[in-house]
């Protein structure tokens, strides 16, 4: 697959799921568990959500799941994995910040897995994360560290990843509390190795 189809979700959601990424959402959902104090009433929106991968994770850790995607592919895979599953906890919505107007509907949790990097302006959608969160809300992000341009190739219009320090000081002018970030994990990509950060801020 040429590298620009790296970001055509719609052709990419059929094969998506597979070993590596389903151990990524693992680890990263432990993560978040370590990092937020979780509980089944919370109400909690996975952004960018794909398959849902991340959201299958945290299942029964909180309570019921909004998956949003703007991929009319990703969400259709999600869709049936939620069928097949059952799973009545977990609701897939069409959703892009970038585009769309804020949702009346308030979230105690917002969390992602990799997909801050497709979004042009990071500082608005974490704006827009903040107004849709109640108050003792939190955000656990999960990114790239800076890379080199390598995850996606050349002509990719994507972030290389972040450096820790833009994110926290952008998750406080957004107006979040206790905003910190940590390692993660790592992914390995086209035989390299990427190092993944947590960010995670509280709303108050
Ligand atoms: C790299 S994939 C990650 C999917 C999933 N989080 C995972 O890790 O398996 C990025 C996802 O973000 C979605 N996405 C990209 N830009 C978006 C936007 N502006 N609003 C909502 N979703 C977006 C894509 O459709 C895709 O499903």
């Amino acid at each position: 697959m040429p590298e620009a189809r790296l970001t055509d979700f719609d052709a990419r959601a059929q094969q998506w799921d597979d070993a590596q990424k389903v151990r990524r959402a693992e680890q990263v959902a432990a993560a978040v568990r370590r990092a937020v104090e979780l509980h089944p009433a919370m109400t909690a929106l996975e952004y960018g959500a794909g398959t849902g991968l991340l959201s299958f994770a945290l299942r029964g850790v909180v309570g019921q799941i909004t998956l949003a995607d703007s991929s009319a592919g990703m969400r259709a895979v999600a869709e049936r994995k939620i069928a097949a599953a059952e799973a009545s906890d977990l609701r897939v919505i069409d959703l892009d910040l970038t585009r769309d107007p804020l949702p009346a509907t308030h979230y105690d949790l917002i969390f992602s897995m990799m997909t801050l990097h497709h979004v042009a302006d990071v500082p608005g959608l974490l704006g827009a994360f903040h107004s849709m969160l109640n108050l003792g809300g939190w955000v656990c992000l999960a990114d790239l560290d800076t890379e080199d341009g390598s995850f996606h190739g050349p002509g990719v219009p994507v972030h290389h990843g972040f450096e820790r320090s833009a994110l926290r000081s952008w998750l406080v002018a957004a107006g979040f509390q206790d905003a910190a970030v940590q390692d993660c994990c790592t992914l390995e990509h086209h035989g390299r190795e990427y190092s993944v950060f947590l960010a995670t801020a509280r709303k108050s």
